[in-house]
């Protein structure tokens, strides 16, 4: 059996009627702008439960327009968690502002909170939690910390669309959130495209402007911005996956709970924790290994035909150019333990079996030579 990570082309609803509206998109010349982008933002709206969507080019463009609209001191400190996407930082380096990385935790590999605590610094001015995996970080603690030490929030939801605590969708928590929709994203388009959210209108009307070279209508320029814009065709795309979403977060949590259950014996293996009242979207679903294993794991699995991947092989921290020496304690070398296993939602029930079965005939094996050697 061959199992792919995924497979996008599968992931796409309705592709005659979605194919369809494209054509009609090209013939109409529409193209950037319009009743289609108002669409996605109003849908999206809803689906987050939001004031305000500002649709942007690429979930990077998000974060780096969501923190210039902060209008901070130049400077600031701003903590990431040293376990994310390299746009979450890089994000603070184009605003000219000072990256802090804090480390996460090993159960759900979030921002650690006892951590941040120590990070904070009279020059933090930001928070950015990242929702990593679709996991969602500990917005109530997060958010007590920021209100104590008038600290704003910019919520990373990349990986995270569907991710609720107490129902209340991420992103919602703090001053800003931003998404993106990059097509392996569980809602992903056909090319680059992000969005950020926020309930501040002051906050939604200048990101508006950056995104829009200054402007909020046609040579409206109050000052210089960008040119950040999603295209019609991609929110086409959007709004027929955002329609069927629904039903990709509860198979996604369907795999999640085989794997669960058919993982959770194997001593070899560590697994998410999941919390109380929290919803979970499984961008990815991580396990963790000792890594003296991890890589041989990985060729078994793929002698088998089974697509696997690491998010992220490396921390941020030990990329040179950051120039940040200090180590972390959970995260340490986590890079060289984690693997992510296919969680998409066009798997089925035996290909998951099928996985599964590979990993426990994988540790199975190993663990009766290493009695072996000791004998
Ligand atoms: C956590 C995180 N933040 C930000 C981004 C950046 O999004 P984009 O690739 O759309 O620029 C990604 C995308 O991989 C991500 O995973």
């Amino acid at each position: 059996m061959r199992i792919k990570f995924t497979n996008l082309y599968k992931l796409a609803p309705n592709k005659k009627k979605l194919f369809n509206s494209i054509k009609k998109n090209i013939v109409g010349s529409k193209f950037i702008g319009g009743d289609i982008i108002k669409e996605f933002c109003n849908i999206f709206k809803k689906f987050v439960k939001v004031k305000y969507v500002v649709p942007v080019a690429n979930g990077t463009d998000a974060l780096e327009i969501a923190i210039q609209s902060l209008d901070l001191p130049k400077n600031s400190e701003i903590i990431v968690p040293v376990n994310t996407w390299i746009s979450t930082a890089e994000a603070v380096v184009t605003n000219s502002m000072k990256v802090v990385f804090c480390d996460i935790n090993l159960d759900d590999y979030t921002i650690n909170i006892e951590d941040l605590k120590k990070k904070i610094t009279k020059k933090t001015k930001c928070i950015i939690p990242v929702h990593l995996y679709g996991n969602p970080a500990d917005m109530f603690k997060i958010k007590k910390i920021a209100k104590e030490k008038k600290i704003k929030i910019i919520e990373d939801c990349a990986q995270a669309h569907g991710s609720k605590i107490h129902n209340k969708h991420v992103g919602t928590f703090g001053d800003i959130g931003t998404f993106s929709f990059f097509p392996g994203k569980n809602i992903g388009a056909f090319g680059d495209a992000g969005c950020i959210i926020t309930n501040n209108k002051k906050i939604y009307n200048y990101c508006r402007r950056i995104s829009n070279h200054g402007a909020l209508n046609k040579y409206d320029h109050k000052h210089s911005g960008r040119n950040s814009r999603m295209d019609v065709f991609n929110a086409t795309v959007l709004i027929e996956k955002i329609k069927k979403y629904k039903i990709v977060i509860k198979k996604r949590n369907l795999i999640a709970k085989y794997y669960n259950d058919s993982l959770k014996k194997n001593k070899s293996i560590e697994l998410f924790k999941l919390k109380d009242k929290h919803t979970y979207s499984y961008h990815q679903y991580v396990i963790r290994v000792n890594k003296k294993y991890r890589d041989k794991l990985i060729n078994f699995l793929k002698k088998n035909k089974i697509d696997t991947m690491i998010h992220y092989p490396y921390m941020l921290n030990e990329l040179s150019f950051f120039k940040y020496k200090k180590r972390f304690k959970n995260s340490n070398q986590l890079g060289k333990k984690i693997l992510s296993l296919p969680v998409s939602e066009e798997h089925t029930k035996k290909e998951i079996n099928y996985v599964t079965n590979t990993i426990n005939s994988f540790f199975q094996k190993n663990i009766e030579e290493e009695i072996r050697n000791i004998n």
